[in-house]
Order: structure tokens, then C-alpha cells, then sequence
């Protein structure tokens, strides 16, 4: 933990990725990696900005497919970075046009990994800047409580709004999800690459190094 908090405060920039892998593309259970590996997912409305985030964080653009229409991530992908942990991106919910036998298995197949997975250490709950979490977020981040994965949430697409309206978007989304004090909503902006450090030193410290 020591070595990766003197790292960041060097030079945020050389955390060095060093080497990033799609390991899994799943739908169910018994297709997991089996290995202990830490790791952190990222969970949020369909098209909230979870697969962009990602290839923020690993500087690797495209590597995650994104898309400006909604429903794009429809697996459970087990991204490995630098061997030493995974980042997981979940496929989004709430997505309006989504057939019902979709939402249907959806709903079951990401329970069903935040349930019983070990190694995971915490969930991202991304929530639009822009908007008050939606009743699926707030159901979302209830869920997560429960099972004491809650605590680290992201508001994404921070340039669309003024920097004089963040604070106020950020306190809104803190009072509907319930949110103590001590946790964080960080803003970030893929756009314009910003936040996105202070998310991998969190994800740094919970995966301890
Ligand atoms: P699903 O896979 O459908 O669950 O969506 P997702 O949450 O993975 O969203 P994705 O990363 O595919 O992004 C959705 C859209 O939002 C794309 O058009 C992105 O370019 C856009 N987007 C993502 N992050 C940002 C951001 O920080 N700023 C702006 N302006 N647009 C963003
Ligand atoms: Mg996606």
C-alpha cells in the first residue's frame, strides 16, 4: 500500500499499465477466472460512460468497445491489468429499448457475480453528472450496500457541466443515493481526461499495491 501511494504522489503519470488483457468475456458463473486476483467493477446505467472510463484508466483507447447507443456492453468482461488485478465491466442497466428476455437475464447474471466473487473488492457505481441517480441507481447502490460493496462512486461526463454547477451536481447525487460523508463521488471527464487519476489511486489502495 506504502509503494503505491509514494508512486502516485511522484508522478501519477508513471503509473505504468504495463500490460492489459481482456482475460474473460462471461455470462455465466462457471465461465469466471478462477484465480484470487483482486477485483474492482464498474456498474451503471447503460451508456453512462463505464466502457470509456475504462480505457481512460488503462490509456488504451478502443480497447473497450464504446458506443454512443446504449446497450453496447452486454457480457461480463474481465479486463486483467498488469497481472495483478482485474477491472470488470459490467453490462448497463436501465437501457429503455432493451428486449424484456434481455433485461430478464441481465438483471440475474450481474447478481449473480457481485453475490458470490471472490476477489472483488468493490463496486464503481458511475452516475450521469447530469442527472439525479434514477430509481435502478438508487436501487443499484442499495444492493451494494448490503453487501458492503458501496462506497466509491464516479460522476461521469464532468464537461458537461460548468465548474460552478459540479459541487452542486456532486451534493444532489451524494443526497439521493444516501451517501455518508466520508465517501467519494469523484467527477471525471473522459473528454477531457480528468479525475480519472484520483479513481486509480482509490482502485490502487483497495487492491493493495
Ligand atoms: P453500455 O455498454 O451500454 O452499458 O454503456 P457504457 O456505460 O459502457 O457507455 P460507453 O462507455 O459506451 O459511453 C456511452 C457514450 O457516452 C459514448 O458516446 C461516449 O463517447 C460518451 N461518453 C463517455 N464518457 C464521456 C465523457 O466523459 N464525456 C462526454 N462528453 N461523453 C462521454
Ligand atoms: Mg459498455
Amino acid at each position: 500500500m506504502k509503494r503505491w501511494n509514494i508512486f502516485l504522489s511522484a508522478n501519477v503519470k508513471n503509473v505504468i499499465i504495463k500490460k492489459v488483457e481482456l482475460a474473460a468475456t462471461v455470462v455465466k458463473k462457471s465461465q469466471y477466472p478462477e484465480d484470487r486476483l483482486p477485483e474492482i467493477a464498474f456498474a451503471g446505467r447503460s451508456n453512462v460512460g463505464k466502457s470509456s472510463l475504462l480505457n481512460l484508466l488503462i490509456n488504451r483507447r478502443g480497447f473497450a468497445r464504446v458506443s454512443g447507443n446504449p446497450g453496447k456492453t452486454r457480457t461480463i468482461n474481465f479486463y486483467e491489468i498488469n497481472e495483478q488485478f482485474r477491472i470488470v465491466d459490467l453490462p448497463g442497466y436501465g437501457y429503455a429499448k432493451a428486449s424484456k428476455s434481455l433485461t430478464e437475464t441481465w438483471g440475474p447474471m450481474i447478481e449473480e457475480y457481485l453475490k458470490g466473487r471472490h476477489g472483488l473488492r468493490k463496486v464503481v457505481q458511475l452516475v450521469d453528472i447530469r442527472h439525479d441517480p434514477t430509481a435502478q441507481d438508487i436501487q443499484m447502490y442499495e444492493y451494494l450496500k448490503f453487501y458492503g460493496l458501496d462506497g466509491l462512486v464516479v460522476a461521469t461526463k464532468a464537461d458537461k457541466v460548468s465548474k460552478s454547477e459540479a459541487p452542486r451536481r456532486i451534493s444532489a447525487i451524494k443526497r439521493a443515493l444516501g451517501i455518508s460523508g466520508s465517501d467519494k463521488v469523484i467527477p471525471v471527464s473522459v473528454l477531457k481526461r480528468t479525475g480519472h487519476e484520483e479513481l486509480l489511486k482509490e482502485i490502487g489502495l483497495l487492491c493493495d499495491f
